[in-house]
């Protein structure tokens, strides 16, 4: 590239339903690249961002990312929530020789040498969930999810985890993307039948706060049987009151209320350039690592080559807000942090349980045991809870 900026193309969504979830991913985006500009950019060129706003639609996405990288704008592309997201961009980024960055939790299985998975793999989040939930509350799960990929395949995963442990799956519940209110009525009126210890949510977008509201609605006591979600985060909780959310729970590697030097750095940075109320969430963290990331890649590969570029992240490592994580030159995933968090009576998370050491992906879950080593009844680290 001869220009004199670092042209990268930017998909997330500011509507359609998954709008607030991305909204947020956007704006850890726009921090790290604000962040590295500020202090020079990167061989003295600014990071440029040619931002797209898909609409949540996976169509949308493709014809998004094929144009960006077709017309030789660039080559390397961050972005996509929904898995569905996914799937429709890579195919056009394997074609066209690009390079993916995707800082969303997802389903695992999958492997593209042109993509950076910077989001939990399953062993990095449902693992240390079901381990949490059955500890705590017991092993008759309902699953509910939104009708897409990866509700079906995470509740695949949890389904193995819970049977694993002799538990069971009593019912799962898909609702459209787009859900009307019967929807929610009849996924509610099944959990009621059914009176499962823990309801896992893959739900995803403005369905969260309606569903949870619901929940509270039909007399469901969360204190005795929460939602447990790794979908669910901070902003869904400012779209609920705490009479609504208190209770749930929820498996990430990073929350906005983490206590380190580096966390409360990053949320104050954060709502100093979004504003107070913005939500800063997991998935908010993981799009502004891989912005850092990237910067370091491409500071040592002097070239936006997607080629030279995937050379230099592998085994790359990065001081971000979660702890320090690493790219695992094994599977293009990352080596992140797990944790499980609370919502309190004043609506916001607190964490429950740290693994307190930094997890290496298993995007496969080819061990994926609940003797591992990780599992509930680890110290919650004090340095980070
Ligand atoms: C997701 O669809 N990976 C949340």
């Amino acid at each position: 590239m001869t220009s004199d900026t670092w042209r990268i193309g930017v998909l997330f969504s500011r509507s359609g339903v998954t709008a607030a979830t991305e909204i947020a991913m956007l704006n850890g985006t726009l921090l790290a690249i604000e962040e590295i500009n500020a202090a020079g950019g990167v061989l003295g060129r600014p990071l440029e961002p040619l931002l797209r706003d898909p609409l949540s639609s996976p169509r949308l996405y493709r014809d998004m990312a094929r144009q960006l990288l077709i017309e030789g704008r660039t080559r390397i592309l961050f972005g996509c929530y929904m898995s569905s997201t996914r799937k429709a961009v890579l195919p056009e980024v394997e074609a066209l020789r690009g390079l993916l960055f995707y800082p969303t939790l997802y389903e695992g299985f999958e492997y593209s040498d042109r993509c950076f998975y910077t989001g939990a793999a399953p062993n990095q989040n449902s693992l240390p969930l079901a381990s949490y939930m059955m500890e705590n509350f017991g092993s008759r799960f309902a699953f509910v999810g939104s009708n897409y990929v990866f509700p079906y395949e995470s509740n695949r995963v949890m389904a193995d985890l819970v049977t694993q442990a002799k538990g069971r799956v009593v019912d799962e519940v898909y609702l459209p993307l787009e859900d009307r209110p019967a929807d929610i009525e009849k996924a509610i009126a099944r959990i009621a039948k059914v009176k499962p210890d823990v309801v896992f949510s893959t739900l995803v977008g403005a369905t969260i706060p309606r569903f949870y509201e619901a929940y509270a609605a039909a007399g469901f006591d969360t204190m005795t049987h929460p939602i447990a979600s790794l979908t669910t985060s901070e902003v869904d909780l400012v779209a609920m009151p705490p009479s609504v959310s208190a209770g749930h729970i929820a498996s990430a590697t990073f929350f906005e209320c983490l206590k380190t030097p580096a966390a409360r750095r990053f949320v104050t940075a954060f709502k100093k350039r979004f504003g107070i109320h913005a939500p800063v969430t997991g998935c908010a963290e993981a799009a502004y690592n891989q912005i850092h990331l990237y910067a370091q890649a491409l500071k040592l590969a002097r070239t936006d080559e997607p080629e030279a570029i995937a050379a230099q992240m592998r085994g790359l490592e990065f001081d971000a807000p979660q702890g320090r994580i690493r790219v695992d030159p094994d599977n293009n995933h990352t080596e992140l942090w797990s944790r499980v968090a609370r919502v309190n009576n004043a609506g916001s998370f607190e964490i429950v349980w740290d693994a307190g050491v930094r997890v290496k992906p298993d995007p496969y879950f080819v061990a994926p045991s609940l003797d591992d080593w990780s599992l509930p009844g680890a110290p919650v680290a004090s340095s980070t809870a």
